[in-house]
């Protein structure tokens, strides 16, 4: 088992999930609340944040171990482990369980690598067979706001439809293109991408692809839906 590494991305992320809760303070209550994170990573990007945000306070869950020893390492050098901490295991088991105040935000970069099975270069990546798995998962568990990254490629027509049936709005996003990298790059991934877009579920051209960090919400505060908006940028 390796660490996820992509810069790009993990940057996009980083600005993005910053941007939106800088946008959103007032509504999203998370200086008070504090958020939760599905997959840490290695937390450079996400400990940038907090570095930034003196308010912020976020409790990060990651599969990989590998991840979560480095995330440790990363998130002590910037001096944020006191507001930035990180357990090892599965979000889904363990951020209810958790106990303490109610927290109603969540953020995510979720595994999106769209995949027949598992067996890919990093199968803690892997996001189901159209890649939405995770962020599915994610909108059917509770939280008034969840920050995810949507990536064009693994089904966001169903992602943003099936939001919308729980009750979640666009707020906001930013979206970036970015190349294939080695996760999406491998063969038998890349194959299954130009499947899943043939048959109309998904978008990306012979370099790359685009992702967007949304803001879903159901709080009445926040108003607009841009979710068509999204999925144009999104190229569908
Ligand atoms: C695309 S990476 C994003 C990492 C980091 N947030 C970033 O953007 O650089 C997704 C991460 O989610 C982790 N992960 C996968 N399934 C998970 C789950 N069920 N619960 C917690 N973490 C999970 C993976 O191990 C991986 O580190």
């Amino acid at each position: 088992m390796s660490c996820f590494s992509s810069a790009d991305e993990s940057a996009h992320y980083g600005f993005s999930v910053c941007m939106l809760l800088e946008q959103y303070r007032g509504p999203l209550k998370w200086d008070e609340q504090g958020v939760v994170e599905l997959g840490t990573g290695d937390a450079t990007a996400i400990a940038d944040v907090v570095s930034s945000l003196p308010e912020l306070r976020i409790r990060s869950y990651d599969i990989s171990a590998p991840s979560v020893a480095q995330a440790r390492e990363n998130i002590a050098a910037r001096g944020v482990a006191d507001r930035y901490t990180v357990e090892l295991g599965d979000f889904f088991d363990q951020a209810d369980a958790a106990g303490g105040a109610p927290v109603s935000t969540v953020i995510s970069n979720p595994p999106y690598i769209p995949a027949p099975d598992r067996d890919i270069l990093m199968p803690e990546l892997w996001g189901g067979v159209r890649g939405n798995d995770l962020v599915l998962q994610l909108l059917k568990c509770g939280y008034d706001n969840v920050i995810a990254a949507v990536a064009s490629y693994s089904d966001p027509e169903t992602t943003v439809r099936t939001a919308e049936d729980h009750g979640y709005r666009v707020a906001n996003f930013l979206a970036v293109g970015l190349d294939f990298g080695p996760y999406s790059n491998e063969p038998k991934v890349r194959d299954h991408i130009r499947r899943l877009c043939a048959a109309g579920h998904g978008w990306a051209d012979e370099d790359g692809y685009m992702v967007a960090v949304a803001l879903f919400t159901r709080t009445p505060d926040i108003p607009g839906n841009r979710a068509d908006q999204l999925l144009r940028a999104l190229q569908l």
